[in-house]
C-alpha cells in the first residue's frame, strides 16, 4: 500500500491490518507508551474545504507519532491561484514525507499520487471518504468485537460517506443496506463495485433497509459544496430520518453512527443523537487512531 487513495485500492487484509495497528496505538495512548514512530517526519494538510475532526486529528496524530503536520489552506498556496496539481505535487515532494489533501475532485487526489513521489491521503473528495470509514470500522470492531456477518444500514444522500461505506462493509464481510431516495444513489463505479454481492441492498424504503440492522449510519443531507441545494434536498429526503421509529426496526440495542457534523431534526433526531452519543465521540476519536497507523503504514521507515 502506498497511499490510501480510495477503499477499493486495498486488500481485506490491508483494511484489517491498519485497524489492528489503530488498535494498538490507541491502547499505547491510553496507557502512556509513547510511539514516535515518525519522528523528524513532516506531513502537509491540503484544505479546500472546512474540516473540525481530519485537520485536529491529523495533526495532533502526527505530533504524538514524533512529526509535524503543516496545514495549508488552498486560499493561500498557489494551487488556490491556478498553479497545476502536477507541479505541486512534485514541489511537496521535496520537501514532505506525505500529504493529507481534503478536496472537491477525486481526480485531483489521485494525480498528486500519481505526479508525486510521497504518500497521498485522502482527507475526503466528493467520491469517498476512506480515513472516516477506517474509523468507523475500527468504532464498530471494538463495540462487536468482530465485523465479518454484521449487518449496518445507511440511510440518506448516496454521498462520499455512502461510497466508502458500501466498500469498507463489503470487504470486511459486513452486510450493507443503503436507502437513499431515487436520483441520491451511490456513485455508478461504487454500485458496480457491489453488483451481485449477495451483502449489498440498495432500496428507496428506509424500513427494508433498517430491518435487523445492527449499526445504524446517516450523513448530512447536504454535503459542502452543496450549499445551494440545502432546501431542495431537505424535501427530497423526508422520510429519511434516523429516528425512534426508524431504530424500532434496527435490531435491539443497535449502534448509531454518524461521521459528523451532525444537523439534529434533519437526517437524525436529538434523541436518537444523544442516546448514541458515546458511540458517536468514540468513532469521532478513532479518527485519531485510525490515521496514526495510515500514516504509520505508509510514512514510517522500514523496521
Ligand atoms: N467527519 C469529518 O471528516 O469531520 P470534519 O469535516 O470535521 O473533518
Ligand atoms: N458528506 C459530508 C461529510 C462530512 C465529513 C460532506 O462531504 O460534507
Amino acid at each position: 500500500m502506498k497511499h490510501l487513495l480510495k477503499l477499493m485500492d486495498l486488500t481485506s487484509e490491508e483494511i484489517v491490518s491498519i485497524l489492528d495497528l489503530a488498535d494498538q496505538l490507541k491502547y499505547e495512548k491510553k496507557n502512556n507508551i509513547a510511539h514516535p514512530l515518525l519522528a523528524g517526519k513532516s506531513l502537509g494538510m491540503i484544505f479546500q474545504k472546512s474540516s473540525t475532526r481530519t485537520r485536529v486529528s491529523f495533526e495532533t496524530g502526527m505530533y504524538q507519532l514524533g512529526g509535524q503536520a503543516l496545514f495549508l489552506s488552498s486560499r493561500d498556496l498557489q494551487i488556490g491561484r491556478g498553479e497545476p496539481v502536477q507541479d505541486t505535487a512534485r514541489v511537496l515532494s521535496r520537501y514532505l514525507d506525505g500529504i493529507m489533501i481534503r478536496t472537491f475532485a477525486q481526480q485531483e487526489v489521485e494525480d498528486l499520487a500519481k505526479y508525486g513521489s510521497i504518500p497521498i491521503i485522502n482527507g475526503l473528495t466528493d467520491f469517498c471518504h476512506p480515513c472516516q470509514v477506517l474509523a468507523d470500522l475500527m468504532t464498530i470492531r471494538e463495540h462487536y468485537a468482530a465485523l465479518e456477518g454484521l449487518k449496518l444500514t445507511y440511510i440518506g444522500d448516496g454521498n462520499n460517506m455512502t461510497n466508502s461505506l458500501i466498500v469498507g462493509c463489503l470487504k470486511t464481510g459486513m452486510q450493507i443496506a443503503v436507502a437513499c431516495p431515487e436520483g441520491y444513489r451511490p456513485d455508478p463505479a461504487v454500485l458496480a463495485f457491489a453488483e451481485g454481492n449477495p451483502n449489498f441492498l440498495l432500496t428507496d424504503d428506509p424500513m427494508e433497509a433498517a430491518a435487523n440492522a445492527d449499526v445504524v449510519y446517516t450523513d448530512t443531507w447536504a454535503s459542502m459544496g452543496q450549499e445551494a441545494e440545502k432546501e431542495a434536498r431537505i424535501k427530497a429526503f423526508a422520510g429519511y430520518q434516523v429516528n425512534d421509529k426508524l431504530m424500532e426496526a434496527a435490531k435491539p440495542g443497535a449502534m448509531v453512527q454518524h461521521c459528523l457534523p451532525a444537523y439534529r431534526g434533519q437526517e437524525i433526531t436529538e434523541e436518537v443523537f444523544e442516546a448514541h452519543a458515546d458511540e458517536l465521540f468514540e468513532e469521532a476519536e478513532n479518527r485519531l487512531h485510525a490515521q496514526k497507523a495510515v500514516m504509520v503504514k505508509l510514512m514510517a521507515d522500514p523496521q
